[in-house]
């Protein structure tokens, strides 16, 4: 029988309680130095201050300009203490301990120092405490208490600074001049934590103040918005608005940021149920305390107005939605599916599951395909992202999953970037490879893009390999015939952890001279000498580390590429410890989840095969319906059957297929073509505009559930309010599969991973209770890993011996397009998630409410087309029309687009040209021809139309008007 977790049994977990600030960042050093502390003995690591010392033995000596997240600055003096044999008051944040050091951290004369401190503060302080949106979450006024100021002996009416205006440029939080106290917290964040350096001290004593940028407002300047200056004021100065307006949080409950793949921990700060701000907790394993706008600001989505909050129903898509209670829409959507199987057979109807969505959640859609649908048409939209690092690191490494910790980063001397842009998609881990790179790591970027991480400030003589888009296996083959040729290879490592077959016909294959950089050159556009040089840095540095994205998968080549770095990354021995490894940066939150939980047609979870009959039983008998042997349909696959009439009906939670799939017009067709389509959304998103069942999806903040990020790091998430339509997104699922006959039942979500966990081996260890202890856990987590398993393959790999694999290059279809001269390549922007569903409904929108055509000056110039011009992008796929942005960003011959906009139709042009091994579409590579334009597509007309009348249908409006626009709209 499942234990039953119940969330109020379980003892509160130690990072649940408050944050503690050890005043400053721990030291790592082995040798240990003892003291006295007023009399009390303490041990800590050499390096550590004297502040952080006493915090350890409970003594909090008063302090304002540290903070245990940056290093000790030494500004504000009111940390001063006695040390035994010592002249002065020392400031002990920035005194390091020393072995017998007696310290001394309060007596008259010290409290007469911090008074003083104070005093000189506070004369230069509005006093407003009483409104002051911080009023009892100031460290000001905290410590004007703790050194007991009573009066202030210099008034207040001298020179000061209290009518200084306060910049409200930002959306998200304002900056107020006149409670500033100079303490340089904020400057340090934006350098140490986020590392943009958008801020400085300008001026120099009373003059001096903070200023963002050449003294610009915030908005003007380089600033980000990831919070971390907020976060890091001491005072009010820096404040999100949203406590300004809505005051102080009375409790808070720790989650997972629904985002990116990263997976920051933050606190959800609240009045009732209501948020009022999110703050990066400091105990998160993946972000110690940082965040991005996004995760940080931009979750209003929440409860934006559109949020859907009733089921409804219609019998086609030209008619208005009734409104309808849960049992009517789950019987209706239930028997449409029983009609529709009996009528065109089990394989006609299908699910798709959401990276977006908890692995709970996930592991039902597909068991509800398998157990109450009967087949294995289960596919899921790591289809279009990450598929072929599923299959090229099962193949080569033996799971399909990143090698490392996202910390060891800090232990790599050479930084890897291949087709990934984290400062904008994986903002946090940005930050802290950023925070390496200015340690001295060197960093090797291959991208057609200048990607911002080769602006890292304060980091020199990046290595930048700008190959053509669709010619990375012919990158990659080159790095590792030089690696071969030039005897770079970790010879020990080859021979004692892979196959030495299988390595002996790779090495034969790679060291063909076809590979040789001189050779690859006129493929890659990448002059040869750069090849030999980033080769030589990668393979003779002690720690080599990979990361990649998107640029690498949504490929025709996508998985010879994740075999090709896998490769490399054995033949140099850079594989098994921290500071290596190869890493695949997840896109959404939970795609490294929907993978692991079985989404994908041809395995249950924890990528067991359906055609093993051993694995096939242990769910049969689990589940207690037979499986199919058969791997069902892709995401691709469902498309064409729906299109020839085979398929006709589809179950979507969480994925927005019309606006994220490529080659729109075809994917349109489809979701026409069917007879059912359910989606379960939070919003009428493009997919749901064809629907007939429309069920209230629930927000992160609506549910328990857990998310596994990019270092298959499973982290909770925790309901914080209520679900805005009554229903969980797994109740609703477990209601459909009910309704079809299939029995499921569970009291909360900790049952599911129960269930998850008893069936799936990497999964053994893993419950609620667990992760509550632990924080959170790296799978595999069972009985020989009890707390997981944050370095892979240390010792072996899960299938004994890495094989390498034969990578040969083969020309995209898109690259000797004739017709269409230039290559456009698809990407993200920090401010907008995805399809933009939440992001487009929150004030992210104030820094990307387009999305645009960058490209390069001389194919500007060549077609005419100015900055700001409209122009038309057309492939063999459809056109489109967007602004130009000119930009040398791209090497010419190159343009690019994001896809966050539905409106923009960047998925019109993409091709269904795809992965061999997976169908991953190649996003990244799409032929298109350019020109200057005056009115938009005809694409983009039929979608303006469509949208309108779909709203208006979400409305109850007209039918018949309704009916006519749509006419108008299909013609
Ligand atoms: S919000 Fe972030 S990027 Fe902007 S100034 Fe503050 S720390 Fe720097
Ligand atoms: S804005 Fe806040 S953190 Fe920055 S210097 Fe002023 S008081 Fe310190
Ligand atoms: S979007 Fe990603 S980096 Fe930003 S806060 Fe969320 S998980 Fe962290
Ligand atoms: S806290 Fe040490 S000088 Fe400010």
């Amino acid at each position: 029988m499942l234990n039953y977790y119940d969330p109020k049994q379980t003892p509160a977990p130690q990072h649940f309680l408050p944050e503690r600030d050890y005043g400053t960042p721990a030291r790592l050093s082995e040798t240990l130095v003892s003291l006295e502390i007023d009399g009390v003995a303490i041990t800590v690591p050499e390096g550590t201050s004297v502040l952080r010392a006493a915090a350890l033995a409970d003594i909090n000596i008063p302090k304002l300009c540290a903070s245990d997240n940056l290093e000790a600055f030494g500004s504000c003096r009111l940390c001063a203490v006695q040390i035994e044999g010592r002249r002065g008051l020392p400031a002990s944040c920035t005194t390091p301990v020393a072995a017998g050091m007696k310290v001394t951290t309060q007596n008259e004369r010290l409290a007469k120092l911090r008074r003083n401190v104070m005093e000189l503060y506070i004369s230069d302080h509005p006093l407003d405490c009483l409104t002051c949106p911080a009023n009892g979450d100031c460290e000001l006024q905290d410590m004007a208490g703790a050194v007991g100021l009573r009066e202030v002996r210099y008034g207040f009416d001298g020179e000061n600074h209290l009518d200084a205006e306060t910049d409200d440029s930002n959306p998200y939080f304002s900056f107020d001049p006149s409670k500033c106290i100079v303490c340089s917290r904020c400057v340090r964040a934006c350098e140490e934590v986020q590392g943009t350096f958008a801020l400085t001290i300008e001026g120099r004593g009373f003059e001096s103040k903070v200023a963002a940028g050449q003294s610009e407002a915030f908005m003007d300047s380089e600033c980000v918005s990831c919070g971390a200056c907020v976060q890091a004021c001491p005072t009010s100065t820096l404040m999100e608005k949203s406590v300004i307006e809505q005051g102080q949080p009375e409790h808070s409950v720790v989650t997972t940021c629904a985002y990116c793949g990263v997976g920051c921990s933050f606190k959800a700060e609240m009045q009732g149920d209501r948020v009022v701000r999110m703050v990066p907790y400091k105990g998160g394993d993946a972000n110690h305390g940082h965040s991005c706008v996004k995760g940080r600001f931009a979750f209003g989505y929440a409860t934006h107005p559109d949020r859907l909050k009733t089921p409804m129903i219609r019998e086609s898509i030209d008619q208005p939605w009734r409104e309808v209670g849960w049992e009517e829409a789950i019987a209706f959507a239930a028997q449409r599916l029983k009609a529709i199987q009996a009528k065109y057979g089990r394989e006609s109807i299908g699910g798709i599951t959401s990276s977006r969505c908890t692995n709970e959640e996930t592991y039902l859609v597909q068991k509800l395909v398998r157990a109450a649908f009967r087949n294995n048409n289960t596919d899921t939209c790591a289809r279009v992202c990450h598929s072929p690092t599923g299959y090229g690191l099962k193949t080569t490494l033996g799971e399909s999953a990143g090698t490392q910790t996202f910390d060891s980063v800090m232990q790599a001397d050479v930084i890897v970037v291949i087709g990934a842009n984290p400062t904008d998609a994986h903002p946090v881990f940005a930050s802290q490879m950023r925070r390496r790179l200015r340690q001295g790591a060197e960093l090797i970027v291959v991208d057609p893009r200048r990607i911002d991480l080769l602006k890292t400030p304060h980091h020199r003589g990046a290595q930048h390999l700008a190959l053509r888009p669709g010619t990375n296996v012919a990158m990659i083959n080159a790095l590792a015939h030089v690696v071969m040729s030039e005897g770079l290879e970790d010879r020990e490592f080859i021979a004692k952890r892979c196959d030495a077959a299988g390595y002996q016909a790779w090495r034969e294959f790679i060291l063909d001279p076809r590979h040789a950089p001189e050779n690859v050159e006129a493929i890659t556009g990448v002059p040869a000498e750069q090849v030999r040089r980033a080769a030589r840095t990668y393979a003779q540095a002690p720690n080599g580390a990979i990361y990649y994205g998107l640029g690498v998968t949504e490929h025709s080549q996508g998985s010879s590429m994740v075999m090709g770095i896998a490769n490399l990354a054995m033949a140099t021995g850079n594989i098994g410890r921290e500071g290596v490894g190869v890493n695949p940066l997840r896109g959404q939150n939970n795609v490294q989840g929907s993978c692991d939980m079985g989404s994908f047609p041809h395995e249950l979870p924890g990528y067991q095969h359906v055609g093993d009959p051993a694995v096939r039983e242990r769910f049969e008998a689990a589940w207690g319906v037979p499986i199919d042997d058969e791997p069902g349909l892709r995401i691709p696959n469902m498309f064409d059957a729906a299109v020839a009439g085979e398929f006709k009906a589809l179950y979507v939670q969480g994925e927005d297929i019309a606006q994220s799939d490529p080659n729109t017009q075809h994917v349109e067709q489809a979701l026409r073509s069917l007879e059912c389509l359910i989606v379960q959304d939070i919003f009428l998103n493009e997919t749901a505009k064809f629907a007939h069942v429309l069920l209230p999806g629930s927000s992160f903040l609506e549910k328990d559930g857990t998310f596994t990020n990019a270092e298959r790091r499973i982290n909770r998430v925790r309901k914080v309010m209520p679900p805005l339509a009554g229903k969980q997104d797994w109740e609703v699922t477990v209601d459909l599969a009910n309704a079809l006959g299939y029995p499921m039942h569970y009291d909360h979500p900790s049952q599911i991973m129960d269930e998850i966990a008893g069936l799936t081996p990497s999964f053994t260890g893993v419950s609620y209770a667990r992760l509550d202890e632990l924080g959170s856990i790296q799978w595999p987590c069972n009985e020989a890993y009890p707390k997981g398993m944050p370095t892979m393959h240390v010792e072996d790999f899960p299938i004994g011996l890495g094989q390498f694999a034969i990578t040969d290059y083969v020309a995209s279809d898109e690259l000797s397009n004739r017709r269409f001269p230039l290559l456009l390549t698809t990407g993200r922007i920090l401010s907008q998630y995805n399809v933009g569903a939440q992001t487009r409904r929150t004030h992210n929108q104030a820094w990307h409410d387009e999305d645009v055509l960058e490209l390069h000056p001389a194919d500007a110039e060549l077609r005419g087309v100015r900055d700001g011009d409209w122009v038309g992008i057309t492939s063999r796929a459809g056109q489109t029309v967007l602004r130009a942005r000119i930009s040398d960003r791209m090497p010419p011959g190159v343009v690019y687009t994001t896809f966050h906009h539905p409106g923009s139709g960047a998925n019109v042009i993409t091709t269904d040209s795809s992965d061999w091994a997976t169908n991953c579409p190649e996003y990244k590579v799409t032929a298109v021809q350019v020109e200057k334009v005056s009115q938009p597509s005809a694409w983009q007309q039929q979608f303006q139309t469509f949208d309108r009348l779909q709203l208006e249908l979400l409305r109850g409006g007209n039918k018949d008007e309704a009916g006519q626009a749509l006419s108008g709209a299909r013609e």
